[in-house]
């Protein structure tokens, strides 16, 4: 059943770098020097054999969300159904999501707002027959009407999370959810209610580990304290480094584990997307600041400055992007989101695509030398992101978004 995996090499013989906070602020210096293995499937010439090195960071190719041990990359399982374009074909998105597991990914992202529902029954129906060898993420916070389909807005009241638990857990075929994340912070709930919540369909089994997303440092810290948090899931990539001003510090002092979300960029990464590329109906990126024409021909420096760093092995601009993110930190699970099988194969290449401190270093100063077009959100979604996600926004001394619990 399974074909090649690349996870399955052996671990570094020197284990996970540890890295302190001070080596996180002097940015990628203290990775681990390893050089960048050449020969990734999907690009460039293919090797006769895999010329299998150890994963920087991987405990026996896997890595470390809090206690969850996972895949070192996952998969976005919301494109299948939305976000850039029309819902794929459904035997399309069985075939690329069991062929994920059987390339050794162990990590599935979906959300109950992805379709709404359908992403979660498609994960739910590819991974029935496997549900015990793979960890599954999905997550609540929305107040969507179950026969209409409609998102009326956010919900994260305590009694709205168990009857979304209990809808997602049939969703999703199974009974229990691996990762259940809040997908946004709610100004109209105490983040400690939320926790609490969580906690109460932990205590029950019918979820294993709570996860936050988009939330800043304070919501998190305030959430760990009531009940301990596996994951934050951000947005983070080469080109969108919003979570290193707070929420990356945040989660290493805490012992959580980070999962970006868009770690190609949205697809702008991999620098198949250019200034001509038209978005077709429900393409969100028609509404993105950084996907203006004018935005995506500004920024293809950046692009041009992964295809170089990746030159020197032939890995492809976006095996360098996830390869960054792999190396910035042992506890980072990137989930790019794919619907092709070679797409999903040439991202799987990146975990061989080591980066050395150099490459890392070099990817850092020369970005910061890159005059970026266009935020990564409109301005009313941005207004609606928790304090201290977006960089020129804190959390320090203040509460986040999230109003107190009542004395
Ligand atoms: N927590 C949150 O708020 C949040 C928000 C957004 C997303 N997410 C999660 O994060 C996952 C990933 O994020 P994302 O999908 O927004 O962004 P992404 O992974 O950065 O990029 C996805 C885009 O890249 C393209 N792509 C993937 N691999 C490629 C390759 N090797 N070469 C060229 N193009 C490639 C995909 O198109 P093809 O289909 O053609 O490959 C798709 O258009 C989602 O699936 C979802 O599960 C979470």
């Amino acid at each position: 059943m399974t074909t090649t995996n690349p996870f399955g090499h052996p671990p570094s013989p020197e284990g996970p770098r540890v890295r302190t906070r001070r080596d996180f602020l002097k940015g990628a210096t203290a990775v681990a020097a390893i050089p960048l293995v050449s020969g990734l499937w999907g690009c460039g010439p293919k090797p006769s054999a895999p010329t299998a090195g150890p994963v920087a960071g991987a405990t026996k190719g896997r890595r470390k969300l809090g206690p969850l041990e996972v895949s070192p990359i996952g998969l976005g399982c919301m494109n299948f159904v939305w976000a850039y374009g029309p819902p794929v074909d459904k035997q399309q998105a069985l075939k690329v999501i069991r062929a994920a597991h059987e390339r050794g990914i162990t990590f599935f992202d979906t959300a109950e707002i992805y379709g709404p529902f359908t992403s979660e029954e498609l994960v739910g129906e590819a991974l029935a027959a496997v549900r015990d060898e793979v960890v599954i993420a999905t997550k609540f916070g929305f107040d969507i009407d179950p026969a209409t389909r409609q998102i009326k807005g956010l919900s994260s009241r305590p009694e709205h999370i168990k009857r979304a638990a209990e809808a997602s857990l049939k969703r999703l075929r199974t009974d229990h959810i691996d990762l259940y994340y809040q997908h946004r912070v709610d100004p109209g709930v105490p983040i400690e209610d939320v926790a609490g919540a969580v906690q109460e369909l932990i205590k029950q089994g019918k979820v294993k580990h709570f996860g936050l997303s988009e939330a800043g440092g304070a919501t998190i810290r305030r959430a760990h304290a009531v009940q301990p948090v596996a994951a934050v899931q951000n947005e983070y990539s080469v080109w969108t480094r919003d979570p290193e001003h707070e929420v990356l510090p945040t989660c290493e002092k805490l012992g959580i584990g980070f999962v970006p979300w868009s770690p190609l960029g949205m697809g702008y990464l991999p620098g198949t997307i250019t200034p001509e590329t038209a978005f077709g109906e429900g393409d969100l990126r028609a509404i993105m600041p950084r996907f203006t024409p004018e935005a995506r021909r500004a920024n293809r420096p950046v692009v041009e400055l992964l295809r170089r760093v990746g030159g020197r092995s032939s890995a492809a601009p976006g095996q360098v992007a996830l390869a960054w993110l792999l190396a910035k930190m042992p506890w980072i699970v990137p989930i790019p989101g794919t619907t092709k099988l070679n797409h999903l194969e040439e991202n799987l290449g990146a975990i061989k695509a080591q980066l050395s401190a150099e490459d890392v270093n070099e990817i850092d100063a020369e970005f910061s030398r890159i005059k970026l077009v266009g935020a990564r959100a409109p301005e009313d979604l941005m207004k609606s992101h928790d304090v201290g996600v977006d960089l020129g926004t804190s959390s320090a001394g203040g509460h986040g978004k999230s109003p107190l619990p009542k004395k």
